[in-house]
C-alpha cells in the first residue's frame, strides 16, 4: 500500500457512508474531468491559456470573446474549431461513466462548464451545460439551430443552412452572459436541494461554480472535491480526494457497492 492510501481509504469510507444516507447528488464538473480523456484543461500545465498569445497575436480570451466574434468571426471560429478537433479524437471516460451509473441509485444532477458534450454522450440524463455545447450551431440572424456530430464536414466559418449567414456555436464566449435557459434550470435544481455536492476537475474560478460549494458547506451538506490540485474551494470542502477524476470516482463507486450491505440506506432521506 502506497503512502497516503490509508488516509484515502478513510476518506472513501466516510464519503460512502454519507452516500448511503443520500438521495440527491450534485456533480459540478470542469475541464479536469475530461483530462482523463486526453483533452487539455484551460489552466495548469499544458493548459490552453498558459500560452501568452495565439497564432494571431491575441490572448486566447480575446480570440474567444463575444466582441471578436462580432467583429472577426473567422478568428473566433479558428480557435473554436481547434477545441472541437481535440474533442473529436476523444470520448467520455470512466468518470463520466460512473456519474451516469450513479443514476441507478441516486437522483443525479450535473452542472458542467464543459462544452465537449461528454456527460450527455455518457448517458447522464440531467445535465446543465452552463457554457453550452460545441455541437449546437445557432444562426443569430434567422434563429435556425443545427446539431452536428462534429465539425469534420463544415466549411470554416460555417454558414446557416437556412439563410447563409455565419453561424456561431451555442457556447458562452468570453464577456458574454450565461444562457438564460441553463440559469433557470440551475436555479430550479438548486431550489430542490441536494444531499451531497461533488466538485470534480474544476478550478472553481467562476462565482456560479464556487458558490454552490460554499453554500453547501455553510448549510452542512456534505461536500467532496476530486482534483489533483488545490482550488478556490479546497479549504471549504469536507472531503478531498487528490488525483484524477476517473480513478477516484470508480474507486468510490466500487467501495460504495462493496459495502452496500453495511448500513441500510433510506431513499426517503
Ligand atoms: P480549468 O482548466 O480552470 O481547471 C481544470 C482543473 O482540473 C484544475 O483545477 C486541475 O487541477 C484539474 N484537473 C486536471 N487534471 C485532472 C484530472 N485528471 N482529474 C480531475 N481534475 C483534474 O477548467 P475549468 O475550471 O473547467 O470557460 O474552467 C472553467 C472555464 O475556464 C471553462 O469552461 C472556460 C474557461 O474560461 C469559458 O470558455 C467561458
Amino acid at each position: 500500500m502506497a503512502a497516503g492510501d490509508n488516509d484515502s481509504a478513510v476518506v472513501v469510507d466516510a464519503i460512502c457512508e454519507r452516500l448511503r444516507a443520500s438521495r440527491r447528488l450534485l456533480f459540478i464538473t470542469g475541464a479536469g474531468i475530461s483530462a482523463d480523456s486526453g483533452l487539455p484543461t484551460y489552466r495548469g500545465i499544458g493548459g490552453l491559456y498558459e500560452e501568452q498569445e495565439t497564432d494571431d497575436g491575441l490572448p486566447i480570451e480575446v480570440a474567444l470573446s463575444g466582441e471578436m466574434f462580432s467583429e472577426e468571426p473567422r478568428i473566433t471560429w479558428k480557435y473554436i474549431a481547434q477545441i472541437e478537433r481535440a474533442c473529436r479524437d476523444a470520448s467520455f471516460n470512466d468518470a463520466h461513466r460512473v456519474i451516469r451509473e450513479m443514476e441507478r441509485d441516486f437522483d443525479v444532477c450535473v452542472l458542467t462548464q464543459n462544452v465537449d458534450g461528454f456527460h450527455q454522450h455518457a448517458g447522464s440524463s440531467r445535465v446543465i451545460a452552463m457554457h453550452g455545447d460545441l455541437h449546437t450551431l445557432w444562426c443569430i440572424r434567422c434563429g435556425a439551430i443545427e446539431q452536428v456530430p462534429d465539425y469534420a464536414d463544415l466549411a470554416m466559418p460555417p454558414r446557416c443552412i437556412r439563410c447563409n449567414a455565419i453561424v456561431r456555436p451555442r457556447v458562452v464566449l468570453f464577456n458574454e452572459a450565461l444562457p438564460r435557459h441553463e440559469v433557470l434550470a440551475w436555479h430550479e435544481a438548486w431550489n430542490q436541494g441536494f444531499d451531497m455536492v461533488f466538485t470534480v476537475g474544476t478550478s472553481s474560478l467562476f462565482p456560479y461554480i464556487a458558490e454552490p460549494v460554499m453554500a453547501a458547506a455553510g448549510q452542512g451538506i456534505a461536500t467532496v472535491e476530486i482534483n489533483p490540485g488545490t482550488t478556490q474551494v479546497s479549504s471549504l470542502v469536507q472531503h478531498r480526494l487528490r488525483g484524477g477524476a476517473a480513478h477516484w470516482l470508480r474507486r468510490l463507486w466500487d467501495a460504495y457497492h462493496a459495502g452496500a450491505g453495511q448500513a441500510p440506506r433510506s431513499r426517503d432521506a
